[in-house]
């Protein structure tokens, strides 16, 4: 965790904090982060260009929309004009950061940036949100927006609360969707060309919440898509049967009022909670979309397949460090996990202009960072980076990009030179 931690205060990078649930995060991926820390610092990535800080915007008119963050400040979000030809294209990145389910957690998020915009700063933009052309091939001059977290509810409930000692809490992701489209629509989106709604992972999710939302704000002869990294989770059981997703996901739409974002077809016939889940989401979606999640997500490896408590012998912890230290029952749960994965995605492989990139290399959230979206050392399948996947994807209307890559032990051997197994 310290190159994490590290990360958050390099004095270098401005506020490059990883936006995915950091109990997690797996050594080899902090090594990972460390080398994208060491990379971005280097003499070679300055000469390459100078780092793409961007300034933090504060959505005007927040406390009068009821439009704020767990603490009642305005959410924030980053904006970066295009240029050239992408200067009427528009990217809306959704940031993630896990969730809270409890009072308590959510209290506690009021003092980061998870909570409250008191302590956001300025970001760099990287990865999806790159505007070198090295860096991001397709997306480099569109004009990028990066919008922060503050509602630990993936952008979708609506309520208040009150913590213990009397103090209000704001649950209003939907609102702060809603007024920062709002805003950024008066910036140009209105007139976008075309436009594509992502995220990862919390975000991920709240990119499919918001597709078809998203979408119906455009004409209809404006191309409109949405990139969901890492946003797949699962209502699978843990190794003790317990479901680790669906308890938080249960806390969130109950604390956060989640209902008006869902399906309204899934929640004539399911409980909301089910609702929320990617598997039944993506039924209902019409947008063209696309996938992009590890087979093996480590995030959920960690949380799902063998949380903390299900794992009293700690016989996972060496598997999760090091895959080839897994037992044969441990490839055989993983592999489990995984075929309920690609089960749930049946319904994405039968959408024609959907995309998908599956890999198996233990990961989460690629879109976010240099040296996973596209760079020599990014994993590939069919040989593309995910950031050429993407682009032949939405060039092409989708029609061919549906890679899945293989099982274990079976490994990807781009997966080594990222990860160095
Ligand atoms: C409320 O309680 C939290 C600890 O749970 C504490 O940090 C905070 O200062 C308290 N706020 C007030 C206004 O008492
Ligand atoms: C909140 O999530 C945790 C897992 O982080 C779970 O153990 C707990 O039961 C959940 N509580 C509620 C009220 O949803
Ligand atoms: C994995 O196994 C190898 C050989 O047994 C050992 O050297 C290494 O420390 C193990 N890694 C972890 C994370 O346990
Ligand atoms: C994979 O792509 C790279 C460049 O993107 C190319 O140089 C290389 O020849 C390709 N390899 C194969 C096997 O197609």
């Amino acid at each position: 965790m310290a190159m994490a931690t590290a990360l958050r205060s390099s004095p270098l990078v401005p506020q490059h904090r990883p936006r995915f649930p950091v109990s997690a995060v797996a050594p080899w991926l902090v090594m990972l982060l460390a080398l994208a820390a060491l990379s971005c610092s280097s003499p070679v990535a300055v000469a390459a260009g100078s780092p793409e800080v961007v300034e933090l915007t504060l959505l005007a008119n927040a406390q009068e929309k009821g439009a704020v963050c767990l603490d009642g400040s305005p959410p924030a979000y980053h904006l970066q004009r295009g240029f050239g030809s992408g200067k009427h294209s528009w990217i809306v990145n959704l940031e993630g950061g896990a969730w809270c389910n409890t009072t308590e957690d959510c209290s506690d998020r009021r003092m980061t940036d998870l909570g409250s915009s008191k302590f956001m700063k300025a970001i760099e933009f990287e990865g999806i949100l790159s505007n070198k052309r090295s860096q991001n091939p397709y997306f480099y001059n569109w004009n990028k927006v990066d919008v922060r977290y503050c509602d630990g509810g993936s952008f979708a409930g609506d309520a208040e609360g009150k913590d213990r000692n009397g103090t209000k809490l704001f649950f209003r992701g939907l609102r702060i969707w809603e007024a920062v489209v709002d805003e950024l629509m008066g910036k140009g989106l209105a007139t976008a060309k075309q436009a594509l709604l992502s995220g990862c992972s919390a975000g991920g999710l709240a990119a499919l919440l918001h597709c078809d939302d998203f979408r119906a704000r455009f004409p209809q002869e404006v191309p409109v898509k949405c990139l969901s990294d890492s946003g797949f989770f699962l209502d699978v059981k843990d190794l003790s049967g317990e479901r680790f997703m669906r308890s938080i996901f249960s806390g969130v739409v109950h604390l956060q009022n989640v209902r008006e974002v869902l399906p309204k077809d899934c929640i004539a016939e399911k409980e909301p909670i089910e609702c929320f889940f990617p598997a039944e989401l993506i039924k209902s979606i019409s947008t063209p979309t696309f996938i992009r999640n590890s087979g093996y997500d480590s995030y959920q490896v960690g949380n799902v397949v063998a949380p903390g408590g299900s794992d009293p012998g700690q016989s996972w912890s060496r598997c999760k460090a090091d895959i080839r230290n897994c037992t044969s029952t441990q490839i055989e749960a993983m592999n489990e996990f995984r075929k309920e994965f690609v089960e749930a995605l049946k319904v994405a492989q039968c959408k024609s202009n959907w995309g998908l990139f599956i890999d198996s290399c233990f990961n989460h959230c690629q879109t976010p960072f240099r040296i996973t979206w596209h760079s020599q050392i990014s994993l590939r399948l069919g040989n593309k980076t995910i950031a050429e996947a993407v682009a032949d994807w939405y060039v092409g209307g989708g029609h061919g990009v549906k890679e899945i890559d293989c099982e274990y032990p079976c490994i990807n051997p781009t997966c080594s030179s990222q990860l160095d197994l």
